[in-house]
């Protein structure tokens, strides 16, 4: 079931928002080159928030450790391997969705 992140309007392109939907922390990337995406906003490193996280419009890094995600796929290209969990998104009457399904926020990545 998909539940409002924010507004269309408060996302910029190369940038990222921090969004809390069904009291799940979600970053709502948009990359330079693609269209936006949403991912868990908790590292999977060592579960820290990601909203300190640098991101040059193409890499997300993690402010506690460094790791680095691709904004475009969430995988980890600097780190151990693994993927940051993206959910589906959607953007209707200027609103952006994300649909966390059965998402356990304590489960596993
Ligand atoms: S918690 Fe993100 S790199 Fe360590």
């Amino acid at each position: 079931m998909f539940g409002k992140a924010c507004d269309f309007n408060e996302l910029r392109q190369g940038k990222y928002e921090v969004a809390v939907v069904n009291r799940i922390l979600h970053m709502i990337v948009w990359p330079t080159r693609g269209e936006p995406r949403a991912f868990h906003g908790m590292c999977p490193h060592a579960n820290e928030p990601l909203a300190d996280a640098r991101f040059d419009g193409e890499t997300l890094t993690c402010a506690h450790h460094d790791w680095a995600f691709s904004s475009e796929t969430g995988a980890c290209i600097k780190g151990q391997p693994c993927t940051l969990r993206e959910f589906p998104l959607k953007i209707e009457n200027d609103e952006v969705l994300v649909d966390i399904g059965d998402f356990a926020p304590n489960g596993p990545c």
